[in-house]
């Protein structure tokens, strides 16, 4: 129906039933007008009348004829009717010839409503009045009777009646008009204004020209966009909760609701190397890392592109001409795009800048970050570098970016001048730092400007978030709305949210392991060691966050406290080299080696060590065989975005035994509060946390890792990268619901 039509309809029909009430009402109040009227009329005929007719009354003779000759000319007027002359006795002695036949006398009554009536004849209306008369002096001697035709009070009714209905149609017409004018305008100004605020715009940054419209909606406007907002949020729960999280659950979202747009995915380290081995074989190799695990799906699936460094000794000679190389080998699904860096380039943007620098500055180790200009100098133009690629193998101008950590804090506002519409989601795998901390970067804005380029800016701890919130605030001339969790910069929005990384559940490493006994007895014996003895695991990159002098400080207290334990417990610490070329992880090499030597030669003895250090690198098989083989697993980072070697070692754990320590400033101490949380720094405590773990029974064990092993299994990788995905995925459909909005607003100007 035409939007005119929509309000008139229901307005003529309204006036209509108004109409049809209003008439009958003014019909019977013209009537009584009228009656009142002739009551008044046939008391001043009688009064005028009475002097002459009592003379002619009171003729001897002739008084008849005399009296109907008056009565003539008195109904010479054309509302009379008839008259009539009773006399004191109540009977009609004169009347002209109209009188009807059923009038009688009146009652010679005071009261007017019994002197006036009205009589209904099949031919209209009469009204009688029957007025008493008196003489000069007074004396009543008759009643004069007038008959008054009503008939011209129903043809006025009837005009009444007409000219009541014209009045009203032209009300409604006018009314009609009005109404449809005003409906129209303000009709466009509303549904702008929904359509605007259920796109997500704020109403104070709408077009002058509905923000008056828009002023009416305001008071529902915060209403409204909560209701949008909980729906939302309640639809990402739902859709988070239902989904049992694995590759197939990513696929799903990816088809459903991405539509299969495209992914890009930008790392410093690459999900694949290539690397010529010694005997000048090229070998492919994986990186054991929790980070490929969950990614791969998601470029699988869209076959999208994951842009990376070129690191592998043959890595040139394994890709195209455009530096694709197509993975994984015997599958081909998705492509690496390598990008090369001169060996200046990777010492100042990777070494320096990014591990000299950021690492060290977020990670709040008490290892000084240097910060070096030319460092700053590499570290930039390898975003740019990195942003011009990512903008080139984009196929469509509005992908999904995939933003690898600290490697990359500038690209982000670089991709988004490349590609406007681009949704980049950038991951921050490390600590971010109080105001304080970050406050001695030098380039500080800088980099939370390149942040801000980001739709949606993740870190593993609401703590991380608060404390990017706080610095923003401090640094940055930015609206930071901590309800919503988003900063506006530069017109740009980013959601800065939680995504807890987590590990593949079941871990593939799991499959082919022995049952646990086994593993218990091979590691045993690769030691030399009996059955009995109690074995302890550490599995780190050689790095200082790690916490491993202060965890083999712990190990030399325990000893000293509890001499029994001495022959009875081996601590293996697993430590892979790391950005060896950096003096701080040198000297951490030669502290670690160090102490451990200075501890084993102190309680160790021939056959027996209570540290045995492997820095060395191992893969996820031999790392998982350990972690089956040992009675704790104690991870002691001094500050850990998250620490994947904690949730690996409950998934290990198919047995539900073993006994997790954890750091407290481990991302995951938040979650796996079943563990023996300590503070690494204090050695007293870890030390009496590894007794304690020591001699716990299975029986307080079992409750222990199967409620951990729960939470890991429930929030896996799939599920971290899913929920990235979910809101790229709602935040996308936001904008484009915008848009439209904005779309159809622009038209309905232009009409
Ligand atoms: C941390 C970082 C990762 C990094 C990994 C290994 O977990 O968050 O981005 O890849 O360490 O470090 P590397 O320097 O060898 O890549």
């Amino acid at each position: 129906m035409p939007l005119s039509l929509r309000f008139v309809v229901p307005l003529a029909l309204a006036l209509a039933a108004i109409a049809y009430a209003v008439v009958p009402l003014v019909d019977r109040l013209t009537f009584q007008w009228f009656v009142r009227d002739l009551d008044t009329r046939g008391a001043l005929i009688a009064k005028t009348a009475q002097e002459p007719l009592a003379e002619l009354v009171s003729e001897p003779r002739g008084a008849k004829q005399k009296v109907l000759r008056y009565f003539e000319r008195i109904i010479q007027d054309q509302r009379i009717y008839a008259l009539g002359y009773c006399d004191r006795s109540g009977r009609i002695k004169y009347a002209t010839a109209a009188f009807p036949a059923g009038i009688h006398c009146g009652t010679f009554s005071e009261a007017a409503e019994e002197r006036n009536w009205v009589l209904q004849l099949k031919d209209g209306p009469l009204h009688v009045s029957a007025n008493p008369i008196a003489t000069a002096d007074g004396k009543e001697f008759g009643e004069l009777v007038i008959v008054h035709d009503m008939s011209f009070v129903q043809r006025r009714s009837a005009d009444t009646k007409k000219y009541v209905l014209y009045l009203f149609a032209a009300i409604a017409t006018v009314v009609a008009l009005i109404t449809v004018v005003i409906a129209e305008i303000s009709w466009r100004g509303w549904v702008a204004g929904l359509k605007a605020l259920l796109a997500g715009e704020t109403l104070l940054r709408s077009p002058i020209g509905w923000q008056a419209a828009a002023r009416e909606l305001r008071p529902i406007a915060r209403d409204l966009q909560g209701l949008v907002l909980d729906l939302e949020s309640e639809r990402r729960s739902r859709d988070e909760s239902q989904t049992s999280w694995g590759p197939e659950a990513l696929r799903r979202i990816l088809r459903q609701d991405l539509k299969g747009d495209e992914v890009l995915i930008v790392s410093n380290r690459e999900p694949y190397i290539h690397v010529r081995r010694k005997d000048n074989v090229i070998e492919m190799q994986r990186p054991a890392s929790g980070l490929v695990t969950a990614l791969e799906p998601i470029v699988r699936a869209t076959s999208g592109t994951w842009i990376a460094h070129g690191t592998g000794s043959a890595d040139r000679e394994t890709v195209d001409k455009h530096d694709h190389v197509m993975v994984p080998p015997e599958r081909p699904a998705y492509r690496i795009r390598r990008v090369w860096l001169s060996r200046d380039e990777e010492q100042g943007y990777y070494y320096g800048f990014a591990n000299e620098g950021l690492w060290p500055l977020c990670h709040i180790a008490h290892t000084r970050p240097i910060f070096r200009t030319q460092d700053w100098e590499h570290y930039r133009t390898v975003n740019q570098r990195f942003a011009d690629i990512v903008a080139d193998e984009a196929r469509t101008e509005d992908p999904i970016i995939l933003v690898q950590d600290y490697h990359f804090a500038l690209l982000p506002r670089m991709v988004r001048e490349r590609l406007p519409h681009a949704t980049i989601i950038t991951f921050w795998h490390i600590p971010w730092p109080n105001p304080e901390a970050f406050g001695i970067l030098p380039w500080r804005e800088e980099v939370l400007e390149g942040l801000l380029g980001s739709s949606i800016l993740g870190f593993h701890t609401q703590f991380h978030c608060n404390n990017f919130f706080d610095t923003v605030d401090r640094f940055l001339e930015a609206r930071v709305d901590r309800e919503t969790f988003t900063i506006s910069y530069g017109g740009n929005p980013t959601e800065v949210r939680r995504y807890p990384i987590s590990i593949e559940w079941p871990p593939s490493a799991l499959a082919l392991q022995a049952p646990v006994e086994e593993c218990r007895r091979k590691v045993r014996a690769q030691l030399g060691v009996g059955p009995e003895l109690k074995l302890g695991i550490g599995v780190d990159r050689l790095d200082y966050t790690k916490g491993i002098l202060e965890r083999f400080l712990s190990i030399e207290r325990l000893l000293e406290l509890e001499p029994r334990w001495v022959g009875q417990f081996t601590f293996i610490q697993v430590a892979a080299p790391s950005r060896s070329t950096i003096d701080e992880y040198q000297n951490l090499d030669a502290k670690v080696r160090a102490l451990a030597a200075r501890i084993n030669e102190r309680f160790g003895r021939p056959g027996y060590q209570p540290i045995a250090l492997r820095i060395e690198h191992h893969d996820a098989a031999q790392v998982y065989e350990l972690y089956r083989a040992a009675d704790l697993c104690y991870v002691s980072s001094l500050h850990d975005g998250m620490n994947l070697v904690a949730k690996e070692f409950v998934a290990a754990r198919d047995d539900e035994q073993g006994v997790l320590i954890l750091s407290q400033f481990t991302g995951a101490a938040r979650e796996l509060s079943e563990s023996l949380i300590v503070n690494p720094y204090d050695t007293e405590q870890s030390a009496a946390a590894m007794h304690m773990a020591l001699i716990m029974s299975p029986d307080e064990q079992r409750p222990r890792m199967r409620s951990m092993r729960n939470l890991v299994q429930e929030f896996n990788v799939y599920r971290w990268a899913g929920r990235m995905l979910l809101d790229a995925a709602r935040m996308r459909h936001r904008r484009r619901v915008l848009s439209r909005a904005r779309a159809a607003r622009r038209k309905a100007g232009a009409g």
